[in-house]
């Protein structure tokens, strides 16, 4: 924000342009060597929000959690092999020649971000997200990604943003991210496009941003917007850990194989990866990680190559430095399955989620309902780890309304 807010005023050409992009504007400053851009934010002020995309989130897989289902479509990048066979094929060739290119400009910091406690916060909440999808930040704002304390520790968030993939509406997304910024200062964005496939740039530019600004932190959760996070849990269970040690926790997937089926979308030839099982790896909904493994991860992926699965990736990086990632039961990045012994139970049963840390795949709707629920003062669940009652509209929708405050 202070690249952009520093800009308005000052400089208008060479950089400017009706078309600014967010490209553009950091290419400007990278000429230059410092900010000359003005983004055309103050006309857009009082422009009418065209917010509200529907889900511009990509499905995860419910089955194979090698790879993700994904609407990235390389199209752009011709090359004299056959055409893809389906539109999101992945331009390996194109991947292979670029992966080099892995150092990317950070358009909106938030440098003080972990200067507020003294001692450095408890926990960073880290949250990849897409610029488009502003109604997921907003519920995650005002639910488990709260910022202040829990359980008297002191909790901070990030959003991890790249440039929007589609450059229809730019001026709208400039606008809406300038404002964010302004107003939660929760805004990371960095200077490359955010498609699927580059996921792993975020990885590394999040885990340099951490080791650079918030090298103070104790632990680190890292996930994605469209889970449901109890924070009270992760906390709890951080407090019985040390940051001075190695820690990585999450959903680990153990012997995943690479697809080797030239069809499939999620193809990876040999080429790219050449062993025939992945290093074990967390499921991307979200992961626990400590300071003191934040560093040394950031360290570490600077020397593994690009990888354009971004779970994968941090799995090698993992491998590099040696450090076995340790699999919670707390951990349902790939959904909740209903017990078998109790089918007519609705998944968002609070005490359900009483005792999980991370669910993933949550509709908007449910993750603040599911927050209210878990901290209206009449849950009771009788018996922990066993529901006995299926969720009741009726009963139980009128506590919703009464949000009660973090502790
Ligand atoms: C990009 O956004 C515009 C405006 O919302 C929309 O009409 C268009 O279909 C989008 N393009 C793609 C490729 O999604
Ligand atoms: C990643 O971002 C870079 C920079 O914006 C872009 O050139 C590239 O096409 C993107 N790669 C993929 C695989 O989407």
């Amino acid at each position: 924000n202070d690249l952009w807010k520093n800009s308005i005023v000052h400089n208008f050409p060479p950089c400017f342009s009706q078309s600014s992009a967010i490209s553009e504007m950091a290419k400007c400053v990278r000429q230059s060597g410092k900010p000359s851009v003005t983004p055309k934010i103050l006309s857009d002020l009082r422009a009418p929000w065209k917010l509200m995309p529907a889900e511009a989130k990509v499905p995860r897989p419910q089955v194979t959690p090698i790879i993700r289902q994904t609407e990235e479509a390389n199209k752009k990048v011709q090359t004299t092999t056959p055409p893809p066979l389906t539109d999101s094929a992945f331009n390996f060739k194109s991947y292979l020649l670029n992966k080099d290119n892995r150092n990317f400009n950070l358009l909106i910091n938030q440098p003080k971000k972990c200067r507020k406690t003294p001692g450095g916060p408890f926990l960073l909440i880290a949250i990849k997200s897409v610029v488009e999808d502003f109604d997921r930040r907003e519920i995650v704002r005002k639910t488990w990604g709260r910022e202040g304390l829990v359980n008297g520790e002191q909790i901070q968030r990030v959003f991890l943003l790249g440039t929007p993939k589609n450059r229809t509406l730019l001026a709208t997304w400039e606008t809406l991210i300038h404002q964010e910024s302004q107003t939660y200062r929760d805004i990371l964005l960095w200077d490359f496009m955010d498609t699927f496939f580059n996921l792993t740039l975020k990885e590394i530019h999040f885990l340099n941003w951490a080791a650079e600004f918030c090298h103070n932190v104790k632990f680190i959760f890292k996930g994605d917007a469209d889970v449901f996070v109890n924070v009270e849990n992760i906390v709890d269970f951080l407090e019985r850990h040390d940051p001075t040690e190695d820690l990585f926790v999450g959903d680990i997937i153990y012997n995943a194989r690479p697809i080797r089926v030239r069809k499939s979308k999620y193809y990876i030839p040999e080429t790219m990866y050449g062993l025939s099982i992945y290093p074990a790896y967390a499921g991307g909904g979200g992961f626990l990680l400590s300071s003191r493994t934040m560093r040394k991860l950031s360290r570490a992926c600077r020397e593994v190559e690009l990888f354009p699965i971004d779970d994968v990736f941090l799995g090698m990086c993992l491998q590099r430095i040696n450090l076995k990632p340790i699999l919670h039961e707390g951990f349902k990045t790939f959904g909740i399955v209903k017990p078998s012994a109790a089918p007519h139970l609705q998944t968002f049963d609070p005490c359900f989620y009483k005792d999980l840390m991370v669910v993933h795949s949550l509709k908007v709707a449910e993750i603040w309902l599911m927050w209210n629920l878990l901290h209206s003062p009449r849950l009771s669940c009788t018996q922990k780890k066993q529901v006995k009652k299926p969720f009741q509209w009726k009963k139980k929708a009128q506590t919703t309304t009464q949000a009660s405050p973090l502790r």
